[in-house]
């Protein structure tokens, strides 16, 4: 257990690079597991999800060198993969467990995925009933639609998938096991939530198509594949974890910050509308494309926030970041209202009830909701203890909200944060 005291901070100052995209990461090794010849992984997130991930395919055959500048997958191709001796251990990770499922269902070997408590909790339900629509044969070990999974042999056939969620996890579940097919397969999802499967699987040579509906929802359709084909990916810089710096730039007066080479896929830069929309101004400089995925500089000018309405389509394009968007509304003068978010429940912890706990210890005015929560911005937080409950999105915004806060305070568990941005309390410490 670890605790770390942070203090009112007047400006952090200075130029970040935020460690790789964590997303993209699990995506380039699984894909680069299951392709032919070598992918070269650059600015890989080093963090614990994306390890667990690594070590999966490790077990199952695959070998990935991690060298200094970069990460060596040298693929097996589609149907090269070994059965892995013993359970595969996806600790705390939700885009592993359900992206590597799709995976496993068209292996002709049996696999167990099993994770931490919280891991262990969360609903799978979701990636299970397409799944076993595609033939594939998953299973809750305990019965309660949750890991551990067992994933036996199955024949898998292409499906047209219409999910009730907005959920890339889900979404990149079924693609992932439509490769496995000789048919096509196709999701349609209620509004577009990430897109970096279809980017990448398109980028390794797959045939893949996705389209904007009128009314919003979204479609991604896969044909039939005989291989993928390994690339070189550089993984922009995470925008979920250059939101932290960015909304401490915004609300800790006397910041001047830079941030490097973020990832900007419109599908993932809802925070960047969000901080727009609440008045900030986030400058996007030196705009780059690669492997299908934007990526800019960011500069971060400090000034005066103000509440805002944040619902519909716009939600799962920045639903990691609604905690840290949550301090800034309590920073902000007016009323924010979040929406549309049921997502929150079922994340690493339930976000609705662990920001509202944080904010209400710091002296904020925030009200839960079924899909969200209502904030009054009155500004002058205090500082207060933290409860991390493991969850590292909800450390690193109230570290955030500590910058600006009157009085110390104590984030418990603080090292979490190893999930995705390992050194989020150096960096933070050198930026001070
Ligand atoms: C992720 C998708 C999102 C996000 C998670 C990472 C991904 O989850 O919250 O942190 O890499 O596909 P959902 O797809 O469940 O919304």
């Amino acid at each position: 257990m670890s605790v770390k005291n942070i203090g009112r901070s007047s400006g952090l100052k200075g130029t970040v690079r935020v460690p790789g995209d964590k997303s993209i990461s699990h995506r380039a090794v699984m894909l680069g597991s299951i392709a032919l010849g070598t992918t070269e992984i650059t600015n890989f997130l080093e963090g614990a999800d994306c390890l667990a991930t690594i070590g999966c395919f490790r077990k199952m055959g695959v070998e990935i060198e991690q060298r200094q500048e970069c990460i060596l997958v040298h693929g097996k191709g589609l149907r090269g993969l070994r059965p892995p001796a013993g359970i595969l251990d996806v600790g705390n990770s939700g885009t592993t467990t359900r992206l590597i499922s799709g995976i496993l269902c068209g292996q002709d070997f049996t696999s167990v995925l099993s994770g931490d408590a919280s891991l262990n909790s969360r609903p799978m339900g979701r990636i299970i009933t397409p799944l076993r629509n595609m033939g594939a044969s998953v299973t809750s070990v305990n019965g309660n639609g949750c890991a551990p999974l067992k994933i036996e042999p199955g024949r898998i056939h292409g499906i047209h998938y219409e999910s009730p969620v907005a959920s890339a996890q889900v979404k990149s579940a079924v693609l992932l096991a439509g490769l496995y097919a000789d048919n096509t397969t196709s999701v349609t999802e209620p509004s577009l939530s990430r897109n970096h499967t279809e980017l990448m699987l398109q980028n390794f040579g797959a045939a893949l198509s996705a389209a904007m509906h009128p009314d919003g929802r979204a479609t991604a359709e896969l044909a039939p594949c005989t291989e993928l084909y390994g690339r070189q990916i550089h993984v922009p810089g995470d925008i979920s974890s250059a939101a932290y710096f960015i909304a401490a730039g915004l609300t800790v007066p006397g910041s001047e910050l830079l941030l490097k080479n973020v990832g900007t896929n419109f599908t993932r830069a809802g925070f960047l509308t969000v901080c727009q929309n609440m008045g900030a101004r986030v400058t996007r400089l030196n705009e780059t494309v690669q492997g299908g995925e934007a990526r800019a500089d960011l500069l971060v000018t400090p000034g005066r926030l103000h509440g805002t309405v944040i619902e519909g389509d716009l939600i799962p394009s920045l639903i990691d970041e609604i905690p840290v968007i949550a301090v800034m509304a309590a920073c902000a003068e007016g009323t924010t209202v979040i929406r549309d978010a049921a997502e929150l429940k079922v994340k690493e912890t339930d976000r609705i009830a662990t920001v509202t706990e944080n904010l209400r210890a710091m002296g904020a005015c925030v009200t839960p909701t079924e899909d969200g929560m209502i904030i009054e911005g009155r500004g002058g937080l205090k500082g207060a203890f933290i409860e991390s409950h493991m969850d590292h999105r909800i450390a690193m915004a109230f570290a955030v909200a500590a910058l600006s806060a009157k009085g110390e305070s104590r984030i418990n568990n603080s090292q979490c944060v190893d999930v995705s941005y390992p050194a989020f309390w150096e960096t933070l410490d050198m930026l001070r």
